[in-house]
Formats: structure tokens, sequence, C-alpha cells
């Protein structure tokens, strides 16, 4: 098969797609033909040695996928070869063939196609468990996110209107606020804005914080916040981890609250696998509508890394091998 290979961690564009043998699946897992991959920023930092986990080398990218069944491991039951599935790998997604364990596969519902599928789970998977698990987001309470025209940006303001909250975008172009208002935010703000604080605390101040940037964006998303607010902090998209002034938390009761979805796997399966039943419902109603921004074949995918890792990807991006 063919598949996007990190022999080497390094910068995106050196990373090539290579002919490799075909995966075949261990116990417990199955075989997936890939029809989409969703790219996340994790990918562009999991390449180049930047991000908390490191496969052992060589390995091929790619954290979700959507495809048909084609081969069942030792002791896999209750699944069908053909079977429509949406499944996380952890590694392997860039590629014609991708192994998941056969208990992270969720069958995909009628009418969804393997693109929006494929840009589901992570993005919608991250914002339900920070929002509802993690801050424990009330109707009524505001909701500030930055990032929220990213990948999982737009999940958090779908998802937070949801909840009944009133919905502040920051971001930082005039195409990506267009699409944070098109996405139903009530109030849409430059992030780079220098009256943002005042901005944000003429309308009453935050609630809940959703900071997927770090440094100083996360700065400003503190100063954004109200008495006993929550601030989560989702990711490092800038680069930089922030450093926390405590005074601030004491000063204004608030908690600074740390989001790492994949890790829910390991330690606690059964708050991840009830979000995912939740939003799979909500996604044959057609209450969550994936925006996919591009697609790009496996030939191309270092070029959407490179969308993402360049601040030019709005949504989610997604390759079809
Ligand atoms: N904790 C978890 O479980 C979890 C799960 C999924 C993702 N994440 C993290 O969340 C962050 C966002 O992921 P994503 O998939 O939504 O990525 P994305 O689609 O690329 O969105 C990232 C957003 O961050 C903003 N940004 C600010 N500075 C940036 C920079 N230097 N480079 C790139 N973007 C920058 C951009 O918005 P503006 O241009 O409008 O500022 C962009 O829309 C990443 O750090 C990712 O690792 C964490």
């Amino acid at each position: 098969m063919r598949a996007l290979v990190c022999e080497t961690l390094g910068p995106i564009n050196s990373h090539r797609v290579q002919e490799i043998p075909d995966p075949l699946p261990g116990k417990r897992q199955v075989a997936v033909r890939v029809h989409a991959c969703g790219v996340n920023f994790a990918d562009t930092l999991i390449i180049q040695g930047k991000y908390q986990e490191r496969p052992d080398l060589p390995f091929v990218p790619g954290s979700e996928v959507a495809g048909e069944v084609i081969a069942l491991g030792e002791g896999v039951k209750g699944i069908a070869l053909g079977q429509r599935v949406m499944a996380l790998t952890s590694v392997g997604g860039f590629a014609e063939i991708a192994l998941a364990a056969a208990d992270t596969l969720i069958p995909l519902p009628d009418g969804i196609d393997f693109t929006d599928a494929a840009a589901f789970t992570v993005a919608y998977g991250t914002s339900h468990v920070a929002l509802e698990t993690r801050a424990q987001l009330k109707a009524g309470e505001t909701l500030i996110i930055n990032g929220a025209s990213g990948g999982v940006g737009l999940t958090a303001l779908e998802i937070g209107k949801m909840m009944g909250a009133t919905v502040i975008g920051l971001a930082s172009t005039e195409e990506k606020r267009a699409l944070v208002a098109e996405h139903g935010a009530d109030h849409v703000f430059d992030v780079a804005d220098p009256d943002l604080r005042d901005k944000v605390k003429a309308l009453g101040g935050a609630d809940v914080g959703y900071d997927v940037v770090g440094g100083d964006a996360f700065n400003t998303m503190l100063r954004c916040m109200k008495f006993e607010g929550r601030l989560l902090t989702v990711g490092f998209a800038s680069g930089e981890i922030p450093q926390v002034p405590a005074n601030l938390l004491l000063v204004k009761n608030i908690s600074v609250v740390g989001v790492y979805w994949g890790s829910y796997a390991r330690n606690n399966p059964s708050v991840l696998m009830k979000s995912l039943v939740q939003l799979t419902h909500w996604l044959k109603e057609g209450q969550l509508r994936p925006h996919v921004s591009a697609v790009y074949s496996l030939d191309e995918a270092t070029k959407g890394l490179e969308a993402l890792a360049n601040r030019q990807s709005v949504g989610k991006v997604v390759i079809k091998p």
C-alpha cells in the first residue's frame, strides 16, 4: 500500500509517500481501507518530534480515519467485513490501509460521508469533553474561544451554542471571523484587538475560556475571565506554553483546567465512550455539521499538514488516499 512515512523526525515537507507492506491486524484489531483521514494539529507536531507522544520510527502519521473494514484480527466479534466505520488509529491514518483497535470503532451512521466522518471524532470529542466534563459549562454562561475558526475551535462554538451558552469567538483574519459569525457566535472579535479585554468586560466577562493557542493569547483569555471562571487549556498552537500568574487565579477565584482528550482512552474510557455515543447521535440527527474546508490527496498530504501549521486553514482539513 501507499502511505506517508515519517522515517526521521523533521520539517513537514521532508516526509514522503512511499510503497510499504500492507499492515495485518493483530489481536482485537481490524484493518480499515481508508477513504478519508482527518488532519489534526498534533500530526504537524508529531512528525517534527514536537508532540508529547513520540512513536517509534519509522511510523505513518494520522490519528482518525473513516473507511471500510477489510480484515479482522483474532478475537474480533460483532464487526462485519465491509462495515463503514470511523476509527481512532493514534498513528497510521495517512495510508491506504490502517489498523485500529476493534473497541474504538464507531459504526458510520447512514447518510454521513467518509470525508465528514474523518473530520468528526477528535475535534468534536475534545470540545464536548472539555466543555461538559472539564468546565461544566451551564446554559446562560458566557464562553470565549480563541482559534475559533480552527478544527477544534469551530466545534467548541457549535457545542457551546447547543449547551445554551453565549459565545464570544476570536479569530485573526476577516475571512476567519466571517466563518465564526456564520457558525453562530454571538460576538466576534479580532484576537489581536488591543481593546479586546475591555470589550469582553463590557459584555460581563467570560465564565469559561477555551484556549487552543497558548502563549500571550492564554494570558489575554485569563484577563477576560470573571469571578469563578474556568479557563480550559486545550492546546499551544502558537508553540508557546504559557506561565500562569497565580495571583490572578486567587483574586478572582479562577480555575485553569487541563484538557487532554486522548488520555481519557487510557484513564477513564467510559467518559470518552459516553461522549462519543452522544456526539454520534447528534451527528445522525443533523445537529452537528462538520466543516471540511479542504481535501487533499495522499500525495499532497504534507500540503494539508502545512496549511494547519501555517495558520492558513479553517475548520477541518482531510486527506483522501
Ligand atoms: N488537548 C486535546 O485533547 C487536544 C485535542 C485536539 C487538539 N488540540 C490542540 O488544539 C490546538 C488546535 O488544534 P486544531 O486541530 O484546531 O488546529 P487548527 O485547525 O490549526 O486551529 C488552530 C487555531 O489556532 C490559531 N493560531 C494562533 N496562532 C497560531 C499559530 N502560530 N499556528 C497555527 N495556528 C495558530 C489559529 O486561529 P487564528 O489564526 O484565528 O488565531 C487556528 O485557527 C492545537 O494546539 C492542538 O494540538 C488539543
